[in-house]
């Protein structure tokens, strides 16, 4: 990072050279809270390099968009987005627009974009994020286009620290304790694009969780693609649980969330923890994705229905008021009516608090991918449908259980749909508003749950 600070002085003369006036950047993020993470550090970097924050396209001089990769879909979307710059960029072609991201991770997008959209002079990949300054340069000093998402030899295994942050306005910080994943899940894009799992030093980890306490943010979002597994590699050992204690035992009044947990590391040492700690919050997203083991053999997901049922119930006995999130694919290929009525059942042993579904979506590269997938979309979305409505029935069912109950809430700003109503996050995860007059945004306050809806609750303070 040292090395691109000189790149980030510079820039901020040439900007303002290009544009004539104070450049204003627009970043918009697909994807995960990863990608979110990225897109702080993208614009605390153009921020130094003199920019400000343009609400949206039309405003910005500089356009980045740091894609997702996970499904067809979001790829889809995203070239429709791309094409519809090119009239910006005609109207006004001192503005420049760039694109990063797991996307661009991919050969064949990269490409695509090559050759169709000549428009786009950045193209960056995730693994030189930090470059982005010195990438930036060359385009301001004549480069007419820069791809760099090149992922060299060693540099996987190194993480840039001390990049300028642009965190968001809100009560919640994200704190990224690991990139990359391992674990090939069968269906799964995220290890080819984002390369091998690597964890960050502690140290590093705590100092960031300080400065976000010191800025007064009341809750961190520790981030990874597999947090359970976090410190390997590490030359001193740490685990998840022991860097959780670490964080946890730092002085102020704030609140600590994680994803994403994966089944096959998550340890009973770990749940001990949640337990017992004041900050940690009794909410944990444990994505299952199937309920069926022969289905999570093919997904290499490593664990049984019963390992993941044995977890859940231990939870729950060391924390009745624990919550579950998961995300759950219907229609991998070969899975059959049977398979997803196993996940159906899974689902309602568990009753999760809410879920992120998806329909299996072929990733290039990927073992899936390959796969005899012979049920048609439409059938797929039968099932899908089934679980949607299962789950409603459940949400509702155990948010209307919840009324009368107390519980610790943040709030995070006034409700735009009800004068004098603020809107909060309960410790279990799920949304409350209530009627509060002077109650400021960042505050923990108790509040009664007065209706449980299906996907939030309305209360009254206590
Ligand atoms: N690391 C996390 C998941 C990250 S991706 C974990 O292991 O749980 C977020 C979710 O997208 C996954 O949990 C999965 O449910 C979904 N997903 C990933 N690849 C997919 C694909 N090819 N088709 C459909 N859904 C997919
Ligand atoms: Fe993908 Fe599996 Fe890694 Fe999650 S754990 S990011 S699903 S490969
Ligand atoms: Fe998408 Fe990349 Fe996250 S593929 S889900 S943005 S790690």
């Amino acid at each position: 990072m040292m090395h691109q600070w000189q790149f980030l002085c510079e820039n901020r003369e040439l900007l303002l050279h290009r544009m004539g006036h104070t450049p204003r950047a627009f970043v918009k993020t697909f994807g995960c809270q990863g990608n979110v993470a990225d897109s702080e550090k993208i614009m605390g970097m153009l921020i130094n390099m003199g920019c400000e924050q343009a609400e949206d396209e039309k405003q910005a001089d500089i356009i980045l968009y740091n894609t997702c990769a996970i499904r067809e879909n979001a790829e889809i979307r995203l070239f429709s987005m791309v094409g519809e710059l090119k009239r910006l960029k005609q109207a006004n072609p001192s503005i420049l627009i760039g694109l990063c991201g797991c996307m661009m991770q991919q050969d064949e997008v990269v490409r695509q974009i090559r050759k169709s959209y000549p428009f786009v002079e950045l193209i960056f990949g995730t693994h030189v994020l930090h470059t982005m300054p010195e990438l930036l340069n060359r385009i301001l000093r004549g480069e007419r286009r820069v791809v760099n998402c090149y992922e060299g030899e060693g540099r996987e295994n190194r993480i840039a620290e001390h990049l300028p942050i642009q965190r968001g306005q809100g009560v919640q910080a994200s704190l990224q304790i690991m990139y990359g994943c391992d674990n090939f899940c069968s269906y799964c894009i995220v290890p080819y694009v984002r390369g091998r799992e690597v964890s960050r030093e502690p140290e590093e980890i705590i100092r960031e969780a300080k400065e976000i306490i010191a800025m007064g943010y009341k809750e961190i979002l520790l981030l990874g693609q597999n947090v359970n597994s976090y410190g390997k590699g590490l030359e001193h050992p740490i685990n998840f649980a022991q860097l959780l204690h670490q964080i946890e035992q730092l002085e102020g009044d704030f609140r600590i969330r994680f994803m994403t947990s994966h089944p096959k590391d998550c340890t009973r040492e770990l749940i001990d923890l949640i337990a017992q700690s004041k900050k940690i919050c009794h909410n944990i997203h444990l994505p299952v994705q199937s309920g069926s083991d022969r289905v999570l053999g093919q997904m290499n997901r490593r664990y049984t229905r019963e390992h993941y049922l044995s977890l859940i119930r231990y939870a729950k006995e060391k924390m009745p008021d624990v919550t579950f999130t998961t995300d759950i694919i219907v229609g991998f290929p070969g899975e059959t009516y049977e398979d997803f009525l196993q996940t159906l059942s899974l689902c309602q042993e568990v009753r999760y608090q809410c879920m992120f579904t998806f329909i299996f979506s072929p990733r290039p590269g990927t073992r899936a991918a390959q796969m005899p997938d012979p049920v048609p979309y439409k059938e797929k979305t039968k099932w899908l449908n089934e679980l949607i409505a299962a789950q409603h029935k459940i949400s509702e069912e155990d948010n209307r259980a919840m009324e009368g109950k107390v519980l610790s809430v943040l709030t995070e700003h006034p409700a735009q749909d009800r004068e004098g109503w603020m809107v909060g996050r309960c410790e279990n995860g799920m949304i409350i508003k209530f009627p509060a007059k002077d109650v400021r945004a960042g505050s923990f306050v108790k509040v009664k749950v007065t209706r449980g809806l299906r996907s939030e609750y309305e209360g009254e303070l206590a």
